[in-house]
């Protein structure tokens, strides 16, 4: 059995953060995101993984390349031009020949794949679809499935007087098995979406299409700022059943400063004497200078906060500098090197 992750979107809901840092590789509480996704596929056996990648390649190329051991085989797979999603699985056709467990490269979830794999096998499926249950289905792919969980309809994005919230409510969770007779399915060399194009023609063929449906299983798409920053609490408050969180590094903390034990720092933070960091996540080298607050935030490597400092639920991009007595609101997002001017308020 393959694996295959779609990691080739622009990411452009995550900007400014993905300017310079592909989506998939954005550091999720100091981890490049796509080793969450390589776990779980290694979790349940799968060790061959092929990486669908468009935009920035090389970055995140490089960036994989720095980790020592993965412990998978990792194939890259670059498209000329983004193909899609379908059309980046059929590119990827030579390394995919095999029974495929899609991701969309951008899905946190602590599923186990090998119960779905087992679905997969009863129902003799040719394709089978993981299905998250949400709130508001508008965002996302809705699936509707019979009792038996066959698949009847899929629709991507739907308006709202295509939905029934109060009825269905299980969209696309961007986890699918892929029987190779699916690549049939998708001409060669052209731009083809798996939720517009592909699902809908299986179902019209009648291809055998079930649905696996998420109960307990954690799933969230960490492609919007809020999103993101939810999925770090939701990992450093440990409601994830599989990831360990990193608390081993080295820091300098001040003996006067308050940093409560949910918070993870990368290598070399410095905290200064009466500085609190509470909920949050501080990457490698960040200082954070005396009696300034970090709360319920994620800061990126190398960025400086200078005394008196205020920042909340708030995301700050690498190197950046917030100056004295600053306060950055909830909602902020801050591109890398931004630089925020003593006493401001944004
Ligand atoms: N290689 C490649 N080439 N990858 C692509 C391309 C492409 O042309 N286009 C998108 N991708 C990758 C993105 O990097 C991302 O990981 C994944 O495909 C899905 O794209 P998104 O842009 O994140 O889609 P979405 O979040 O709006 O919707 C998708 O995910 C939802 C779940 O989060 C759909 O699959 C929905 O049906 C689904 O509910
Ligand atoms: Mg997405």
């Amino acid at each position: 059995m393959n694996g295959l992750i779609l990691a080739g979107g622009k990411g452009t809901r995550l900007r400014p953060l993905t300017v310079f840092t592909p989506k998939p590789v954005v550091p999720v509480v100091n981890k490049p995101f796509l080793l969450y996704q390589i776990e779980v596929l290694k979790r349940a056996g799968i060790t061959d993984i092929t990486l669908s990648l468009s935009y920035q390649p090389d970055k995140i190329e490089g960036v994989l390349n720095e980790v020592w051991d993965l412990g998978v085989e990792i194939t890259f797979v670059t498209e000329p031009h983004p193909m899609g999603t379908g059309g980046a699985y059929r590119f990827a056709a030579s390394s995919v020949n095999d029974t495929t467990i899609v991701f969309n490269g951008d899905i946190l979830t602590d599923c186990d794949l090998s119960e779905l794999i087992e679905f997969h096998k009863s129902k003799k499926a040719e394709a089978t679809i993981a299905l998250a249950p949400v709130e508001d289905p508008s965002r996302y792919g809705l699936v509707v499935t019979d009792d038996d969980n066959r698949v009847l309809e899929f629709l991507e994005k739907p308006k709202a007087d295509e939905v029934n919230p109060t009825t269905i409510n299980t969209i696309n969770a961007g986890l699918y098995i892929l029987e190779p007779s699916i690549l049939e399915l998708i001409p060669e060399g052209e731009n083809r979406s798996f939720e517009y194009n592909v699902f809908p023609k299986m179902l019209e063929k009648k291809i055998p299409f079930f649905a696996y449906i998420f109960k307990d299983e954690y799933w969230r798409d960490i492609g919007t700022p809020e999103s993101y920053l939810r999925a770090h609490h939701d990992l450093i408050n440990g409601v994830l059943k599989i990831f360990d969180v990193d608390r081993s590094a080295r820091i300098d903390v001040a003996t006067a400063a308050t940093v409560d034990n949910v918070s993870v720092f990368g290598e070399g933070c410095v905290i200064k004497p009466n500085a609190r960091v509470i909920n949050s996540v501080l990457g490698p080298g960040v200082h954070v200078e005396e009696k300034a607050l970090v709360e319920n935030s994620v800061i990126w490597s190398h960025t400086r906060i200078s005394s008196f400092a205020e920042i909340r639920d708030s995301i700050i991009g690498r190197s950046c500098h917030i100056g004295r007595n600053a306060v950055v609101n909830a909602g902020t997002v801050l591109g890398d090197k931004a630089s925020i001017p003593d006493y401001s308020k944004v």
